[in-house]
């Protein structure tokens, strides 16, 4: 078995292949002038099984490109299964159909995955199970939330209320209560499908004088963790934090949450940034040795 730590994901593949005591190859890639990618294999992956970490974060179409270009290399190379490790899988959130005339994007990613070689695929806290489904090779997303709430846990949290921001992530929320145990609930988020606007609906939780986690699978502009902090604050938290498995952190997301009163934002490295505090890589080797 020999593990390729992608571009995006360098440190991360590396902890991987450390964690499996399994041979890295290293890879030579560059963005040619005219913005195209590059890769080429340094070492050999003949016969072997291999393993691509390469999450697709931000720039998204240029980090699939080169995940499919690695997997074409290894293909081409002799490399037997290719298994990628993608901990943000990008177009995960475009999972339908929303409006007529759109693509399906998660459908197309899946598709062009295949054709560059890649034979399954693991990631973390995709967006919706159902995305997975429609993918031709076997796919696998594992939870980082319980060791978000770990993380929250150590700091001295424990009993803090656990908050989705919207009803399709109340599974986080549940999975953080597993830990912290101090009650949990999510709140009705809808989306404006042609502005992107987003209006979370107040509710009323008991959280007076407590402490409150919201916990959502990405934060990109942060609208979504600012609007849920106002109502915890109305209601009368004392003291809130944000989690994510992904902390996309676009533009000034970062300023606008701790401007909203959230204490601290802690996410992974599935997305390397400076709240990347917990890292998969323990929770993705286990996974790929299981
Ligand atoms: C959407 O339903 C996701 O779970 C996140 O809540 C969303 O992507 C966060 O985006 P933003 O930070 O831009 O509000």
């Amino acid at each position: 078995m020999r593990v390729i730590p992608g571009p995006a994901s360098m440190h991360l593949g590396e902890n991987i292949a450390r964690l499996l005591n399994v041979e890295k190859v290293s890879l030579a890639f560059k963005t040619f002038a005219d913005g195209e990618s590059y890769v080429r294999l340094e070492g050999s992956v003949q016969d072997q099984d291999v393993i691509i970490v390469q999450t697709t974060s931000p720039p998204q179409d240029t980090r699939l490109i080169q995940l499919a270009l690695i997997a074409d290399a290894a293909k081409r190379n002799g490399a037997r299964k290719i298994q990628a490790v993608v901990p943000y899988l990008a177009y995960a959130r475009q999972d339908r159909v929303f409006l007529e005339g759109e693509a399906l994007s998660s459908e197309t990613i899946a598709n062009m995955l295949k054709t560059a070689g890649i034979g399954s695929l693991l990631t973390v806290n995709v967006h919706q199970q159902k995305v997975l489904n429609r993918f031709p090779f076997p796919t696998c997303s594992v939870s980082a939330v319980a060791l978000l709430a770990g993380y929250f846990s150590q700091k001295g949290c424990d009993e803090a209320f656990a908050l989705a921001p919207d009803k399709g992530a109340i599974y986080l929320a549940e999975e953080a209560d597993k830990v912290l145990k101090g009650g949990f609930g999510y709140l009705d988020k809808n989306r404006d499908r042609y502005t992107g606007q987003i209006n979370v609906e107040k509710k009323s939780f008991n959280v007076k004088q407590k402490t409150a986690i919201i916990f959502d699978d990405v934060i990109s502009t942060g609208g979504t963790i600012v609007a849920a902090a106002r109502i915890l604050k109305e209601l009368g938290a004392t003291k809130i934090y944000a989690a994510c498995a992904h902390p996309l952190l676009i533009g000034d997301a970062e300023k606008r949450i701790l401007d909203a009163g959230v204490e601290e934002i802690v996410g992974t490295d599935s997305v390397p940034s400076h709240v990347s505090k917990v890292s998969v890589a323990p929770l993705l080797s286990k996974m790929l040795v299981s």
